[in-house]
């Protein structure tokens, strides 16, 4: 999601006037997501480098990660959205954690329920630091049989990634004409289709998430093999 500094810049704004009307974006694609038949949502909100914005500006993305959190709750709940956020847990305000904890448990899902949406967010996210946190944990799960680790298949590392369970995605959106992915999900984009659009995120609505689409059924995936 980018672009949101820059969009507020053009009406003279400062950049939080952007990081507010994005959230009205992440609303419609999240609807749009649901009404689409798609089953998980990645949101990149906040990435591990972003941590190297001035204070005020790291402060009210937090804030409005918090205020985003208590306002829409009930709101994806009652679309059968389940809300998760996966990153560097340890680096956020404890406030904010046990909010994202809160919000979590209200919209699990019974067990053998499917919500309709998985909506993930990122924050304090990157994807050297999941593939570094993942191998970390591979180590030590095999101090104890050291010789066994050179058996270990990438499975044994994707296990490990903070995504484990979530499948790749399939596409993946950068809007605001950045062609780049930043240190997202490194890993786990080693196969999906990219779009960068040139619309900035707090413009980016229902309309262009379903033309994205509309766009990745067209795309001939073929995973290196030949049809
Ligand atoms: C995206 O908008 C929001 C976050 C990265 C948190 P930006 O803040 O990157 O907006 P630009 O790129 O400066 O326009
Ligand atoms: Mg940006």
């Amino acid at each position: 999601m980018d672009g949101n500094g820059r969009w507020a810049r053009q009406r003279g704004e400062e950049r939080v006037f952007g990081h507010s009307h994005g959230v009205e974006s992440v609303r419609a694609c999240v609807e749009a997501a649901a009404e689409n038949g798609v089953r998980y949502l990645s949101l990149f909100a906040f990435s591990e480098e972003n941590w190297g914005r001035p204070e005020s500006e790291v402060n009210t993305l937090m804030g409005l990660m918090l205020k985003a959190i208590a306002d829409e709750v009930d709101n994806l709940k009652k679309q059968g959205v389940r809300f998760r956020a996966l990153g560097d847990m340890g680096r956020l305000e404890p406030h904010l954690v046990e909010a994202i904890k809160g919000a979590e448990d209200y919209t699990a899902t019974p067990p053998g329920v499917e919500p309709v949406l998985d909506l993930i967010v990122f924050l304090s996210y990157s994807g050297k630091w999941d593939i570094l946190q993942a191998a970390r944990r591979l180590a030590a799960d095999y101090a104890s049989n050291p010789s066994a680790m050179s058996e270990a298949g990438a499975d044994e590392l994707a296990s490990r990634l903070v995504t484990a369970g979530i499948p790749d995605p399939d596409l993946i959106i950068r809007t605001s004409g950045e062609s780049r992915l930043s240190n997202f999900l490194l890993w786990q984009a080693a196969y999906s289709e990219f779009l960068f659009v040139d619309t900035l995120w707090p413009d980016f609505g229902k309309k262009d998430f379903r033309s994205a689409l509309e766009e990745y059924s067209k795309r001939d995936r073929r995973y290196g093999k030949v049809k």
